[in-house]
């Protein structure tokens, strides 16, 4: 067993536990829960007074600081909870027409492919799902996969920035003009980007982009914006429709009006988004810079710790890995045997008998297996080491 780096301390991690999957919930330091548990004590200590008088100022300079981290300029920006609704927001207001086709990739993250299906059999549009192949040789691959799916009446890709099961950083700067160029909007999904890749969205010009603080900025659950370019402002409506539909639009326009208040809540996630920018700034030597090169280093090592002990193929080439990496494996001899949280056999040798929590799941499909590691700073070299020792040992087990 290993605790991890000189920045473990930070965390509450269970130390337990080998935790390798900051890429499915994120974790929180200590310092961002302790700054939410001041803002909660505020709120609830004068609730009128912090909804109705502060919270239209604090939410004013979140997003300003926001903006200023990726690029953004805030009148397109707003927080929403998740990745997740910012997409079915975007999806569920473009007027599609039937017969109007959409384009993703068989690396979408499921949730968001619900979605669009969802939408298309409600409308009568055509889903074509790009097939990329993994492992992945370069970029040029990536993008000429995505554009040799394309056709004519496509109104919008959906295209993560950074794919969930793969982990592979796409092209996106060159897709997103490629395909706006043939006039498909792209909706990005960067539910892993922001923390993870130095952000410039007004330069990106995609015309709506979405991306999680709560994974790889570590703020608390519940903290996640959508990016709306200014001329698709008037297009977006929130899941839920609300005083913002009728306020005057004098002072904000109807975006932010209607995306500021969907109901009670709690917004004390989305305040913490400028201490996290804040607090990694001065944590790590160096701030954020640093902080993304430690963690590409890192994995760079981890992926060759894969290779070499446990004699995995890595996903690709350096330059489309950041702080995922996901690695096939030989087909599973129990692809039925799923426990109730759907965990496969190996996982669960994983986390019960080595104690290493790292999803193993299912792509593309049965009995196709990937092991999906996450590097943040809280863990180190040994970690991995560790991990591959484990893999090697239960695959050769298995025959
Ligand atoms: C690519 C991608 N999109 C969307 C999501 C959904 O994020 P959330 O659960 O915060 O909505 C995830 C979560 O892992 C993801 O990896």
């Amino acid at each position: 067993m290993t605790t991890g780096s000189e920045y473990a301390r930070h965390w509450t991690l269970d130390p337990d536990v080998v935790f390798l999957n900051h890429g499915s919930f994120g974790a929180c330091p200590s310092h961002l829960l302790e700054y939410q548990s001041e803002l909660i004590a505020r709120m609830e200590r004068e609730p009128m007074r912090f909804f109705v008088m502060e919270l239209p100022g604090l939410l004013e300079e979140a997003l300003a600081e926001l903006g200023r981290f990726i690029g953004a300029d805030p009148a397109g920006l707003t927080f929403v909870n998740n990745a997740s609704s910012a997409v079915s927001a975007v999806l569920r207001s473009i007027p599609f027409q039937a017969g109007d086709r959409l384009l993703i990739t068989d690396h979408a993250y499921p949730a968001c492919r619900n979605a669009l299906d969802f939408v298309a059999e409600r409308t009568g549009l055509e889903v074509v799902v790009a097939q990329v192949p993994f492992p992945a040789s370069s970029h040029d691959q990536v993008f000429d996969a995505i554009m040799e799916a394309w056709r004519p009446g496509t109104r919008l890709a959906l295209l993560d920035h950074i794919t969930s099961p793969t982990g592979l950083l796409f092209p996106i700067r060159r897709l997103v003009e490629s395909l706006q160029g043939r006039g498909t909007d792209v909706l990005v999904d960067g539910a892993h980007a922001p923390g993870m890749v130095d952000l410039h969205l007004d330069r990106l010009g995609a015309a709506y982009y979405t991306g999680n603080c709560h994974k790889w900025m570590c703020t608390p659950k519940g903290s996640a914006f959508l990016y709306v370019r200014s001329d698709r402002l008037d297009t977006v409506r929130p899941l839920t429709i609300s005083h913002g539909a009728t306020a005057p639009t004098d002072a904000n326009s109807r975006f932010r009006n209607e995306f500021d208040w969907t109901g009670t809540d709690d917004p004390t996630p989305w305040l913490t988004v400028p201490e996290s920018i804040r607090y990694f700034r001065d944590l790590v030597p160096g701030g954020w810079p640093s902080l993304r090169d430690r963690n590409r280093e890192l994995l760079t090592r981890a992926v060759e710790a894969m290779t070499t002990t446990a004699g995995l193929t890595g996903p690709g080439p350096a330059d489309m890995l950041l702080n995922l990496a996901a690695f096939p494996l030989p087909d599973d001899p129990r692809a039925d045997d799923k426990d109730a949280f759907g965990f496969s056999a190996i996982r669960r040798k994983l986390l019960h008998d080595y104690r290493i929590q790292i999803p193993v799941w299912t792509w593309p499909q049965v009995p196709g297996r990937v092991l999906r590691l996450s590097v943040q700073l809280y863990n180190d070299l040994s970690q991995y080491r560790y991990l591959a020792k484990a893999v090697k040992e239960l695959l050769e087990a298995e025959g």
